[in-house]
């Protein structure tokens, strides 16, 4: 008996000690093959389109430092400053694990082989060993290396999404997603897909607001990505509707919330389920849209928002490229619409 309970005791205090040599629990996870403690992507990201070349790595460095936090950047082969958001991440000093990075494959990189290429040179640039998120950035293929966008009708979508869904095997990236897809695209997706679309991104913003296809990818399980949150803003868009950030509406709900117009906008991207990712490369804007996070709005304000939906797209190369894109949405292209219009 007093041989049991010394071997009892003996072997209760090695456990002990065994234990207390364990390093604590790690704060991340194992995702797949990737050491991370990013599980989801953070709801308010920064976007890099049209980022200045000599001010972009500064912007993301600014974003993503201790004061400021951000964790989430939104960069893109077809941006050409994936070098610089690179430079940026890297000056940063933030850990890989602890920052969600999403790139884009153009339509020129649609083929096998120069999808792989592609991956392997963005995440080159970006200074990432992988990424969290890769998007085909539109349903579109051009033929490599044409200069004036010829469409490489041979390859599809799925043949594209099967050479994505190597390069998650690969390890090159954790997610794969869509961009820019019309229901009927994102079906076929769905129907034919080993690994299946994490996310999708596409244009959303207040004068834009595709409510019913925000809430059919939640009830599915589809993440959703608001491109170009505050709508008109982006100088590069001629939308003809008076700017987002002027309109009286926008303007009175924001005297409400005691907020700038961009951020209360922001936050009802958020508060509608929808990750944004507004591009800035100034301190004071990337400062001021983080508070977007702590701004909340009742039911009926929801509702009056949703009354001011103009139903207008901003982002549509699709009469350029000959293609008619968004087929089943607000404002889809227009293959026969005049220049002048
Ligand atoms: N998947 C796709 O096909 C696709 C298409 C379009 C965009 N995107 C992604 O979505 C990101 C965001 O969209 P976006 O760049 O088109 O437009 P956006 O983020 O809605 O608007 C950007 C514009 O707003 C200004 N801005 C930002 N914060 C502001 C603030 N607090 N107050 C006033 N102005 C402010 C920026 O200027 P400053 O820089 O001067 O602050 C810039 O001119 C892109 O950068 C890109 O990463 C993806």
């Amino acid at each position: 008996m007093l041989t049991a309970l010394l071997i009892t005791a003996i072997f209760g205090t090695a456990i002990y000690l065994f234990q207390l040599s364990l390093p604590a629990e790690p704060h991340h996870s194992r995702h797949g093959g990737f050491l991370t403690s990013i599980n989801d992507i953070p709801p308010l990201g920064l976007g890099t389109w049209l980022s200045d070349r000599d001010k972009v790595a500064h912007a993301v460095e600014y974003a993503v430092g201790d004061k400021r936090g951000y964790r989430h950047i939104d960069a893109a082969a077809a941006y050409k400053n994936e070098d610089k958001v690179g430079k940026g991440i890297k000056a940063s000093g933030i850990n890989r694990k602890d920052i969600w990075v999403t790139s884009k494959l153009w339509n020129s990189d649609h083929q096998r082989d120069a999808a792989h290429r592609a991956i392997k040179k963005t995440i080159d640039d970006l200074s990432v060993e992988y990424l969290d998120l890769y998007l085909m950035h539109w349903p579109v293929a051009f033929l490599p290396d044409s200069k004036d966008n010829e469409l490489d009708t041979e390859t599809t979508i799925i043949d594209t999404w099967r050479t994505m869904e190597e390069l998650v095997r690969a390890n090159y990236t954790r997610y794969i997603g869509i961009s820019n897809f019309s229901p009927a695209d994102v079906e076929t997706i769905l129907a034919a897909c080993e690994i299946c679309p994490y996310a999708h991104e596409l244009e959303l913003h207040p004068y834009l607001q595709q409510q019913e296809f925000v809430d059919w990818h939640l009830e599915h399980g589809i993440k959703v990505i608001a491109y170009s949150p505050l709508g008109n803003t982006n100088p590069t868009y001629d939308s003809k509707l008076p700017p987002l950030l002027d309109d009286p509406f926008w303007n009175a709900m924001a005297a409400i919330k005691q907020a700038t117009v961009a951020q209360i906008v922001l936050a009802w991207g958020l508060q509608r389920g929808t990750v944004v990712i507004p591009k800035s490369v100034h301190e004071k804007h990337i400062e001021d849209n983080l508070r977007a996070l702590e701004i909340t709005f009742s039911e009926e304000e929801m509702r009056r928002i949703g009354d001011q939906d103009r139903r207008r797209r901003m982002n549509d190369p699709g009469r350029s490229w000959g293609v008619a894109l968004f087929n089943g949405l607000d404002d889809p292209t227009d293959l026969g619409r005049g220049d002048e219009l």
